[in-house]
């Protein structure tokens, strides 16, 4: 077989896929095979996996359960549609039903994050009669007409961004709170303001708020306690449905919680996932109460969605991450890494705030503490560092200055030392050059 060079498939890419198909780096990164909790390029240099292919691969990379699930599935069927029943989907519909919370029962499947955030909206606007969608600042929902309208952060908003009836309302971001105020005073003015949005810029009465539990893109901005409970609260009394959008952070990703929104003590009337669920083969999902399902009979249909491969791989995730109680995992590995982070932000300046919960962290980067300008040069030099010793980490927030970092779920002690040494050595290094 004709050896791959290198040079020659970064080329092809260029010429053959769009500009807008954004790659990291400057040196485009391109892998090989992935084992565990590391990834290997096509010149075999190892990198321990602290991104995850956007957070995705949460039970490590080819995971032999879930490999073999797919495996025996890809001898048997591989496609039918939603036209037709195969019995992966049904057996991770129910599934579904059981891991999440509250009273939701009913799926439907799809094919990506996006997808599922259109599908859970449009269910949401059936069931109340009402149009309005309220979003929070700093979401990110996808790439869809109305998911990037959603979308809150003006770097992810390229092209039309006219899908109607969106509203915008403030996110918890305490490190850069909009009302100049600490969690232990807010009285959660942020959750709070949801009302004066409803009150001044809809007709009184709203179809959804749409919320990541954490956001991702965002730049990991973890809500404090009560804010969720503040604003499905005034949701639900102007008519409106609260959809979690658990794209990123769900699947044990906030530690011993399936689900961030447990965390938060309510109950989201719908939650949009992907991402994680199947371990990295292609799937979206938005699931409902039986009520709220029953306000859309169809017809409806997705071609892939709820693929056999697909749902194989995903019930076989499911499997590994309580047959291995990886979500208690994810919580004690993320105690421990919270610890280093702090050690490392008492360490280097340039880390203005450390946030996270579980084994999904962010590290905002500024280049001083009192004015918080964004250090994004730092933060794309960092990754840099880190990559030349063998870790792979992501960036996120308005500015692209927050390193986002989300390992496998099943990650180890050992790997995770390994990783924060890769960093303390690659701050120190920007810090003397
Ligand atoms: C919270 C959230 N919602 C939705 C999406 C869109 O998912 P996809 O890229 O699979 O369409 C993403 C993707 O990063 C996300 O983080």
């Amino acid at each position: 077989m004709k050896e791959i060079n290198r040079e020659e498939l970064v080329s092809k890419y260029k010429e053959f896929l769009m500009p807008q198909v954004h790659t990291s780096y400057t040196d485009p990164l391109c892998l090989e095979k992935g084992e565990g909790e590391y990834v290997f390029d096509y010149n075999g240099k190892k990198y321990l996996d602290f991104y995850t292919g956007i957070m995705v691969v949460i039970s490590g990379h080819c995971n032999k359960k879930v490999t073999k699930a797919v495996a025996d599935q890809i001898e048997k069927l591989q496609h039918t549609s939603s036209f037709f029943i195969n019995k992966p989907v049904v057996e991770l519909a129910e599934k579904l039903a059981k891991i999440t919370p509250g009273n939701l029962k009913q799926s439907f499947f799809v094919n990506s994050g996006s997808e599922a955030v259109e599908g859970a909206i449009n269910l949401a606007q059936l069931h109340t009669g009402n149009s309005t969608v309220i979003g929070l600042q700093h979401g990110y929902h996808g790439r869809t007409l109305l998911s990037r309208s959603l979308t809150a952060l003006s770097v992810w908003r390229t092209g039309a961004t006219n899908a109607p009836d969106l509203r915008y309302t403030p996110n918890a971001y305490c490190y850069r709170c909009p009302f100049n105020t600490t969690p232990e005073n807010c009285d959660m003015a942020c959750a709070r303001y949801l009302e004066q949005v409803i009150l001044t810029q809809t007709e009184g009465k709203i179809a959804c708020v749409i919320a990541e539990t954490i956001q991702g893109v965002g730049g990991l901005i973890v809500p404090p306690a009560d804010y969720f409970k503040v604003l499905s609260k005034i949701t639900r009394e102007y008519g409106g449905l609260l959809i979690s959008d658990e794209v990123q952070c769900g699947f044990g990703r906030s530690g011993e919680k399936m689900f961030a929104i447990e965390h938060y003590g309510v109950e989201p009337d719908i939650i949009a996932m992907a991402k994680g669920l199947a371990n990295g083969f292609p799937i979206g999902v938005f699931i409902a109460g039986k009520d709220v399902a029953k306000s859309f009979e169809g017809p409806s249909v997705s071609t892939f969605g709820g693929n056999p491969v697909s749902s194989a791989a995903a019930v076989a995730n499911i499997e590994f991450l309580s047959e291995n109680n990886i979500l208690h995992n994810s919580k004690l590995m993320g105690e421990i890494l919270k610890e280093k982070f702090l050690e490392l932000q008492d360490k280097y300046d340039l880390i203005g705030d450390v946030r996270g919960k579980g084994l999904f962290w962010g590290l905002e980067l500024v280049k001083d503490k009192k004015i918080k300008e964004p250090a994004w040069e730092e933060t794309e030099k960092i990754m840099q560092l880190c990559k030349e010793q063998g870790l792979l980490i992501g960036r996120s927030g308005f500015s692209f200055h927050v390193l986002r970092m989300g390992p496998p779920l099943n990650i180890t002690k050992d790997r995770i030392e390994e990783a924060v040494q890769i960093l303390d050595r690659s701050f120190a290094k920007l810090k003397y050059t």
